[in-house]
C-alpha cells in the first residue's frame, strides 16, 4: 500500500521536478540512463530513478478510461484511426482525445533524412533485420524475466507467440519507407501500444497470479522500456555486426536514430534514450545482460517459439533447427537456460558454415560447404521472416485490454 502511494504520488509528477528539468535534452545531449545514475546526481538528490518512474501523461487517462468502462467504445472507434496524418475519429471522451494528439507528436529533434536513410538500411539488409528481431530479440525476451511475466500474465499471453511477434514486428515494422511520414503508420501503432502500455500498468497489479510471481508493484517502468529496447535495437545490431555483415556508419546511426524516434513515441523521457551505439551498448551491458534470467514463464514462451514451424508442411523450421539456431546466436547458457537440446547434426553446422554462408551472400565469395547447407540457411531466414512477421505489409492490430490472462 505504502509502495502504491508512492507510486501515485509519482505520477502526479511532484517527484519528477528534478528529471523534468534535465529532460529537455534530446538525443544529441542525452546522457546514458544507467551511467548518469551512477554519478549519484539524482538519487542523492532524492529523486526517482528511471525503474520508478513509468508514463505520467499516459497512465492516470488510461487508468481513468478502464474504471470508467468506456475502453471497448474506444477501441471500437480508434479500430479505423490507422494512418499517421488521420484526424482522430468522432466520439472519443475529451481526455483521451487530447492524450491522443499530445502523444502522436514527434519528437522535435527528429531527423526525417536519417529515417529515410533507415529504410534504404532496411531495404538491402530486411532479411538479416527479420530473423534477427524474431529469434535473437524474440528469444532474448523470454529471459528477461519482468517482460515474460507481465507478457504471461496480461491478456494477451493466452496466445503469447502472437504476443511476441508483435513486438519483433513492431521493431521489423519501423523499418518501413513511411513508417513516422504522412501516409505511414508507425506513429499510430506507437501510440497505440503506449497506451496498451499503460492499460497493463493497471490491470497487471490486479492480478493475483503476476502479484505472486513478480517482484515489483507496478509493471513497464522507463527502466523496462529500455531494458526490451536494448533487446531489439542493440542486440540486432551487436548480431549483424558480429556476423560481419557490411554496415556504414550512415546507416548505422539512421538504424539508431529510427530507435531513438520510436523510444520517445512509446514514452521513454529523452535523458534515457541513448545518443550513440557506444552508449547504447555500454547501457545494454548494465541494463540488459546482468538482468537476463530463465523463469517458468520464459520457458513456457520460449517452448511456444520453437514450435512455430510445427504445423506447417515441409518446412525447414523444425525445432531441433529453431534451437540449435538459438544456441547459436545466444551462446549455452540462454540455450541452457531454456532447456534447449545440443543438436549434433544442426549444432556443429551452424558454427563451422554459418558466417562463411553469410559471407557468400554478402560479398560472392565461395561458399565451403554443401549446396545443401546453403539452401538450408537461405530457407531458414526466408521462411523464419515468412512466418513469424507475417503480414508484413500491414501494420499491427493492437486493442487496449480490459483483462488479464483468463486463467
Ligand atoms: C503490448 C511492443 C516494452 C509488456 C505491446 C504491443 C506492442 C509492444 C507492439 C501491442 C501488441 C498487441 O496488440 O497486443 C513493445 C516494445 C517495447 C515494449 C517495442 C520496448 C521498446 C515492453 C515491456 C514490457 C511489455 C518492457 C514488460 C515489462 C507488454 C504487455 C503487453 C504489451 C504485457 C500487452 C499484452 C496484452 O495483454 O495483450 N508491446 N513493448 N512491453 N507489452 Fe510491450
Amino acid at each position: 500500500m505504502e509502495e502504491l502511494s508512492r507510486r501515485k504520488a509519482l505520477m502526479a509528477g511532484g517527484a519528477l521536478g528534478a528529471l523534468g528539468v534535465l529532460g529537455a535534452a534530446v538525443p544529441a545531449n542525452a546522457r546514458a540512463l544507467w551511467t548518469w545514475s551512477q554519478r549519484g546526481a539524482v538519487p542523492a538528490a532524492g529523486g526517482p530513478t528511471p525503474a520508478e518512474i513509468w508514463d505520467t501523461v499516459a497512465d492516470p487517462v488510461i487508468a481513468s478510461l478502464l474504471e470508467r468502462g468506456d475502453v471497448p467504445k474506444v477501441n471500437e472507434l480508434l479500430r479505423t484511426w490507422i494512418r499517421n496524418d488521420q484526424p482522430l475519429p468522432d466520439g472519443l471522451p475529451t481526455d483521451v482525445r487530447d492524450l491522443l494528439e499530445e502523444l502522436r507528436q514527434l519528437p522535435s529533434w527528429v531527423d526525417h533524412d536519417k529515417l529515410a536513410q533507415a529504410f534504404d538500411f532496411y531495404k538491402r539488409r530486411g532479411l538479416y533485420l527479420g530473423v534477427l528481431y524474431a529469434m535473437a530479440s524474440g528469444m532474448v525476451s523470454t529471459v528477461i524475466p519482468k517482460e515474460a511475466r507481465a507478457v504471461y500474465y496480461s491478456y494477451g499471453g493466452a496466445n503469447m507467440k502472437d504476443r511476441i511477434s508483435k513486438t519483433a514486428k513492431l521493431g521489423y515494422d519501423i523499418g518501413t519507407q513511411n513508417a513516422y511520414v504522412p501516409d505511414g503508420s508507425m506513429i499510430i501503432t506507437s501510440v497505440k501500444t503506449r497506451i496498451v502500455h499503460a492499460a497493463v500498468r493497471h490491470l497487471l497489479p490486479q492480478s493475483p497470479h503476476w502479484n505472486d510471481a513478480a517482484p515489483e508493484e507496478i509493471p513497464i517502468s522507463q527502466a523496462d522500456t529500455m531494458v526490451t529496447w536494448h533487446s531489439l535495437a542493440t542486440t540486432v545490431m551487436r548480431k549483424m555486426r558480429e556476423w560481419e555483415i557490411p554496415i556504414s556508419d550512415d546507416d548505422a546511426e539512421a538504424y539508431l536514430h529510427v530507435w531513438q524516434v520510436t523510444a520517445h513515441m512509446l514514452g521513454v523521457r529523452d535523458e534515457y534514450i541513448p545518443k550513440s551505439w557506444d552508449e547504447a551498448n555500454s547501457q545494454a551491458d548494465q541494463v540488459l545482460t546482468p538482468i537476463l534470467e530463465p523463469t517458468p514463464e520464459g520457458k513456457d514462451l520460449a517452448n511456444i517459439l520453437l514450435d512455430m514451424g510445427k504445423d506447417l508442411d515441409g518446412t525447414v523450421l523444425t525445432r531441433p533447427l529453431l534451437g540449435s539456431f538459438t544456441r547459436y546466436t545466444l551462446g549455452d547458457q540462454i540455450a541452457d537456460w531454456l532447456e534447449i537440446p545440443k543438436e549434433p547434426v544442426f549444432d556443429p553446422l551452424i558454427n563451422t558454415f554459418w558466417r562463411p554462408f553469410i559471407a557468400a551472400r554478402e560479398f560472392g565469395l565461395n561458399f565451403p560447404g554443401s549446396k545443401e547447407t546453403y539452401f538450408l540457411f537461405e530457407e531458414f531466414i526466408r521462411q523464419v521472416v515468412l512466418v513469424y512477421l507475417s503480414e508484413a505489409n500491414f501494420p499491427i492490430s493492437i486493442e487496449i485490454p480490459t483483462h488479464n490472462r483468463p486463467s
